[in-house]
């Protein structure tokens, strides 16, 4: 026994000298983070079958565990649980699709997120994705200073959204949740470029967070309960994908500009008023299953044909015209759905099956609406 331990204290000490003559970027982990992870390993687990933790032993260095990542004696970087954090040296987030091959994903932590991972003073990336995740996230989440990945998606997470205060924090994805209340002006700061709330139960306006996130290039707000006006200032961030569809947006959309996003989806809101030509550069462009009426713009009907326009989807709304002629063919590589509007759609109006087989709206309901 005693022989053992002195072994021990002299590999210790070989060690301590190494590091400090040769190898400065071997690092013993700062006595805080150890703990840290301690406690964190202690309040998860593995599900019968999984077996992701059965390689963390606390005797050996905590940076070679999987899913662990150091920068000399800080974990800048965790990912739990999840098959990615198999190969070493990916962080972050890879294509969430793989994620959803279920045979590859033994990704099985239960239980809550512990407020252990706010003692991480260093981390900069945290995944727990497509994991069995409940409760809500831990306030100190939100404070963590350098923070600049938080992906938490496809979990079963409840509670409201923490306030985040780093200012390095430039990817946020909690889709798939049950996230409640409403996001705060203070949610998130504006270095967010990716953002990520899709399928939560989130609620209320929108309209005075969303105009500070300016760097934003990705956002998804689908299937939630927002409310409220659509602020026009998103459209001229550099946003390549904006999905906003699924929620109560009500009233116009009149960006001030021409936009250039490529694809924009504000389908199934309660949105109204005119098609506005500013929209006529987007690609893909779904404003179906709304309340727009009155004519769509030409320009439109000009990007569809020159086939600038990828996707047009305007069916159920209360449009009342497309300006087309008639002999003109669309490109076979552009799709146009007008379906179930106040108007005969033009004949080579392609719809998804969801559409419906009534080609116009009932004429009693395009009167009431109409006054
Ligand atoms: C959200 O909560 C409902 C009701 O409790 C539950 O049926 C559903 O599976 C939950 N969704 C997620 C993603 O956890
Ligand atoms: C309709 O298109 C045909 C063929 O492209 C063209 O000859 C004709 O002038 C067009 N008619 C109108 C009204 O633009």
């Amino acid at each position: 026994m005693m022989g053992c331990c002195w072994r021990k204290a002299v590999v210790y000490i070989l060690m301590i000298w190494l590091q400090q003559c040769c190898f400065q970027s071997v690092a013993i982990l700062d006595p805080l983070d150890f703990l840290a992870l301690q406690s964190i390993r202690k309040s998860l687990r593995d599900v019968p079958g999984s077996n992701f933790f059965q390689s963390w032993d606390f005797t050996s260095d905590p940076c070679n565990f999987p899913g662990v990542y150091c920068d000399s004696d800080k974990v800048i970087a965790l990912n739990l649980g999840d098959p990615r954090s198999g190969s070493p040296g990916l962080t972050g987030r890879i294509d969430p699709a793989i994620g959803k091959l279920s045979s590859l994903a033994e990704n099985f932590l239960t239980g809550d997120i512990p407020a252990g991972f706010g003692e991480l003073r260093s981390l900069h990336t945290l995944d727990l994705s497509y994991n069995q995740l409940t409760g809500s996230i831990p306030r100190p989440l939100g404070s963590l200073p350098v923070l600049s990945n938080l992906i938490l998606c496809h979990n079963h997470l409840d509670g409201p959204l923490p306030s985040f205060i780093s200012n390095s924090l430039t990817r946020v994805d909690l889709m798939h949740n049950n996230l409640t209340g409403p996001l705060q002006s203070d949610s998130f700061p504006p270095s967010v470029q990716y953002l990520s709330l899709g399928w939560n139960k989130l609620i209320g306006p929108v309209f005075t967070t969303l105009p500070k996130l300016n760097r934003l290039n990705y956002l998804d707000l689908s299937m939630n309960h927002f409310t409220g006006l659509i602020p026009c200032q998103i459209f001229t961030f550099p946003i390549s994908n904006l999905q906003l569809q699924r929620n109560q947006f009500f009233g116009p959309v009149q960006p001030d500009s021409q936009v250039t996003i490529a694809t924009i989806d504000l389908s199934y809101n309660r949105l109204s008023g005119q098609v506005s030509p500013m929209l006529s550069t987007v690609q893909n462009l779904f404003l179906n299953n709304n309340r727009f009426f009155g004519s769509v713009p030409e320009s439109f009907v000009d990007r569809l044909m020159d086939a600038t326009i990828q996707t047009l989807y305007l069916q159920h709304n209360y449009l009342t015209g497309f300006q087309m002629n008639q002999t003109a063919e669309i490109p076979l590589s552009s799709v146009l759905c007008l379906q179930y509007n106040c108007m005969v759609p033009p004949t080579q109006s392609a719809c998804p099956l969801k559409a419906g087989d009534a080609k116009t709206r009932p004429t009693a309901q395009c009167n009431e609406w109409r006054g």
